[in-house]
């Protein structure tokens, strides 16, 4: 049995006030016993560290990276590598983000090396596919979003998969309000797990998580989380309110 899972990401939003303030209002909030998912959020890098120390008395709340390099260290100005990130007790990064790849070029070989290097240093990727409104009005979306799967997965390793968590998310439906139906969101996720066990076996299709992301909020939370191959969500404007956020944990 698959645990839900629904990770707040926060992108470039919030000072350290904002931050402090998010942590007082969700605690005074949130209500343990109505909340059975696993949940995060994902602060900018340069307050992940802060996040984690203010969330202190809240340690259920998994604190996690938007980006991680596949070098330990080296010569890559304005990155955070793995090892930084574990160093500070960070195993959870988002990977391949659309905004990433369309703003700042980041490739499927890119991702791919940054996916078997998390997995293999025991950290957990969470993996970002999905298709552009083009590739959806040509009915293109199935086999592009695919091709990114077996590109981001090409030589992981069969156990060390298992632990991977995929958000798939049309581009089209972040940040513009305009979400993917529940039908046509779980569609794409079943396609999602169909092909993890092509590429692998039932028991890897039966493990891996696949949450879905794109204007997901507090009204629309439930519909998604009530699909059978959703395995929770990617909530990006929704989460900087803990209020929004608290709601669509406890909508389940
Ligand atoms: P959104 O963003 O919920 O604001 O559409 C989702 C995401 O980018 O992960």
């Amino acid at each position: 049995m698959r645990k839900k899972l629904i990770i707040g990401n926060w992108k470039m939003n919030k000072n350290h006030y904002e931050t402090l303030d998010f942590v007082n209002v969700f605690s005074n909030n949130i209500n343990e016993a109505l909340v059975k998912c696993n949940y995060g959020v994902a602060p900018s890098s340069i307050n992940l560290t802060f996040t984690k120390e203010a969330f202190k008395n809240h340690k259920k709340m998994l604190i996690v990276a938007q980006d991680a390099h596949y070098e330990s260290h080296g010569a890559f100005t304005g990155n955070d590598s793995w090892s930084q990130l574990k160093d500070n007790g960070i195993v959870f990064s988002i990977i391949g983000h659309s905004e990433r790849r369309q703003m700042f070029g980041d490739s499927d070989k890119l991702v791919n090396l940054k996916v078997k290097k998390l997995l293999e240093e025991k950290m957990v990727p969470i993996l970002c596919i999905g298709e552009s409104l083009k590739d959806r009005e040509a009915k293109n979306h199935k086999a592009v979003v695919t091709k990114q799967l077996q590109l981001a997965l090409k030589d992981v390793d069969h156990e060390l998969v298992k632990k991977l968590v995929i958000a798939y998310e049309p581009i089209w439906a972040i940040g513009t309000g305009k979400s993917a139906t529940s039908k046509d969101a779980q569609s794409m996720c079943k396609e999602i797990r169909t092909e993890l066990k092509t590429l692998y076996d039932q028991d890897v299709a039966n493990q891996v998580h696949i949450l879905y992301g794109g204007s997901v909020n507090a009204k629309n939370g439930q519909e998604y989380l009530s699909q059978a191959d959703i395995d929770g969500a990617l909530v990006g404007g929704a989460s900087l309110d803990p209020k929004t956020f608290i709601e669509i944990l406890e909508c389940l």
